[in-house]
């Protein structure tokens, strides 16, 4: 098995279902697809996806920016990744996050940051019925209206990823403001 593919099945089996098939895998096709338009290496692309999360797949959402970089080095090395691809894939896990300060730097933590947004304007339905389980309707109406509008703003840097997201962003944004008509 190469070491792409192999690295592939190791997240692959880590990450619970929902969040391989919900998150993950459409953050590595959104990449991939930002790599291409912005001329970005596939495989550097691939495994910088692949690895975004992987802190927050085996440690917590607290602070996985800074547990991926340190679990994806040991993951990269394992696999003779060479230093300079591992470095670039730390440092768009350590800046992928809207939340955190720091802003994104190179092209790669770009496209890292916006298919990470980009992955959420899939997936509304399945944010809705997670968050359902903790808050009321309204709350969640509110938490919803605050994420796409963090992602769209903050994290859809690249005109290539705002492009593609708009039609969706548009008709989210609609039905949020048809549901809160009735509050
Ligand atoms: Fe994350
Ligand atoms: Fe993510």
């Amino acid at each position: 098995m190469n070491k792409l593919k192999f690295i592939r099945e190791l997240v692959k089996k880590e990450a619970k279902d929902h969040d391989w098939q919900y998150h993950i895998l459409p953050v590595v096709v959104y990449a991939k697809k930002l790599a291409k338009i912005y001329k970005v290496d596939q495989e550097l692309a691939e495994l910088a996806a692949l690895l975004h999360d992987i802190g927050r797949i085996r440690h917590g959402d607290l602070d996985h920016n800074l547990t991926g970089m340190i679990d994806a080095e040991k993951i990269l090395k394992d696999n003779q990744y060479p230093d300079k691809m591992i470095n670039q894939i730390k440092q768009s896990i350590k800046l992928h996050r809207a939340s955190q300060h720091v802003r994104p730097k190179t092209i790669l933590d770009k496209i890292i940051a916006n298919a990470d947004a980009m992955a959420h304007f899939d997936i509304l339905p399945l944010f809705f019925y997670w968050r359902a389980k903790k808050h009321e309707f309204p709350k969640i109406l509110e938490w919803m209206q605050e994420k796409i509008n963090r992602d769209w703003n903050k994290k859809l840097s690249l005109p290539a990823a705002k492009k593609i997201i708009k039609p969706k962003y548009q008709a989210i944004k609609l039905i949020l403001k048809a549901c809160k008509q009735w509050e």
